[in-house]
């Protein structure tokens, strides 16, 4: 592989152990991909940040870091940690398990990083801009920052990521290549009464099955309407990238690079056409639901971490009614959004109606004893991704539904089939 002068210095260990260690760990990475040199990045998004997915020796690496007075030489964010910073003990969360959590947060702040702890930084603080090349982890965040604003990053994993904040170096392959981020199949959305834009759960089902046909290649949606928010398109990329490997997106007339057909295609033909109806739409509805009606349990709002205006929605629906004894309420976003929902006084309303705000986490990551302490049975989402992990994550079963369907069900306790 090629490497210019300052990143051969970095290898050899001029600049110190751990950033030597960190481009022998890319480079040998760029040789696996077939990369040909190494290349700047400008930011990073780590997700080497829930303690149970990393283990004891993912905790090691980061204080070995830590011990040589590491750096982090480009601007990082982070995506959740495994505890809930601040509430931890609310969510019944073993302090041991807090306590691991906490000395790796705190070995991330120590190198520099930016106390984010979502995983939408493109909502709040980290937003790169079209065209600027970055190393982005959490799947979610990479397909969102690849498709609707037009960054370049390849699927980083737990690792790499932190050897890219540490260099400011990734190897130059993948989506970094504008030749590598060609549409590859048409999706067209076949348009009919049934299909309801103004529902936002179609976004996670219309992901859902983008994904399930895409797999590994880039899949074009056709028939989206351009008023399309961000928050539908954080949930489409959300599922898009749980039912398939799927990093990067066009939708026609809506993302930065699928201004026309030929732009999406980069002047080539799609090697498959599928056309989606009512009937994909309510099959993908169904595969994301273990069962079909049940007394509930709980019910998760925000994955990915909600915006103000997804819990502002939701304290409308609520309407100022308690949610039913013995159901739980969790909305999961990040200390932005929940400073602003202070000050526009809603999370007194929230609160009111029993809804639990956390923040800095993702409840989803836990480890099963943790789950099991809960006791719960079945679980109501109206997130894609969340409803797809769930089953074998938490064990529990699991309703998708809209946002109106969430809160009938937490304002009932039960759900019936409908
Ligand atoms: Fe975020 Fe957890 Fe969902 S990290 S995208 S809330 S699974």
């Amino acid at each position: 592989m090629k490497l210019t002068d300052e990143e051969q210095r970095m290898l050899d260990g001029q600049y110190g152990k751990a950033v030597s260690m960190a481009m022998s760990i890319l480079t040998k990475l760029g040789q696996i991909y077939g990369a040909e040199e190494m290349m700047p990045i400008t930011q990073v998004h780590i997700d080497s940040t829930f303690f149970q997915l990393l283990g004891d020796a993912g905790l090691e690496f980061v204080a070995r870091l830590v011990h040589c007075d590491t750096e982090f030489c480009v601007p990082t964010s982070l995506n959740p940690s495994a505890r809930d910073i601040k509430r931890w003990q609310e969510f019944r969360v073993p302090p041991d398990f807090a306590e691991k959590s906490k000395r790796l947060e705190q070995a991330y702040l120590r190198m520099g990083a930016n106390p984010t702890w979502t995983c939408a930084p493109y909502q709040n603080g980290m937003i790169p801009r079209f065209g600027q090349q970055i190393a982005w982890a959490e799947s979610n965040a990479i397909a969102f920052a690849n498709s609707v604003i037009g960054a370049r990053t390849a699927r980083y994993g737990d690792f790499a990521d932190i050897c890219a904040a540490v260099t400011g170096r990734v190897p130059k392959f993948s989506l970094h290549i504008p030749q590598n981020r060609s549409g590859e199949i048409l999706l067209r959305l076949q348009t009919s009464d049934l299909i309801d834009f103004g529902d936002d759960s179609i976004y996670p089902l219309i992901g859902y099955i983008a994904g399930s046909f895409a797999q590994e290649r880039i899949p074009v949606i056709e028939g989206i309407p351009n008023t399309v928010s961000s928050d539908n398109l954080k949930a489409l990329s959300a599922a898009a990238a749980s039912s398939g490997a799927v990093d990067l997106f066009h939708i026609l007339g809506v993302t930065p690079e699928a201004s026309t057909y030929e732009d999406a295609f980069q002047g080539k033909e799609p090697t498959q056409i599928i056309d989606i109806g009512e009937e994909e739409l309510l099959t993908a509805r169904r595969n994301l639901s273990t069962v079909k009606e049940g007394k509930v349990d709980l019910v998760v709002i925000g994955c990915p971490h909600a915006s103000f205006p997804e819990v502002k929605q939701l304290n409308q629906l609520l309407g100022g009614k308690k949610i039913a004894r013995g159901v739980e309420l969790w909305v999961q976003t990040n200390r932005v959004v929940y400073h602003w929902l202070k000050e526009a006084g809603l999370l007194e309303s929230l609160s009111f109606s029993g809804v639990k705000v956390t923040t800095d986490t993702c409840n989803l990551n836990w480890p099963r004893n943790i789950w099991d302490n809960w006791g719960f049975r079945l679980l109501v989402t109206n997130s894609g991704k969340w409803a797809h992990y769930a089953p074998g994550l938490t064990g529990l079963q699991v309703i998708f539904g809209n946002i109106q369907k969430c809160v009938e069900a937490a304002l009932k306790g039960e759900i019936r089939e409908g």
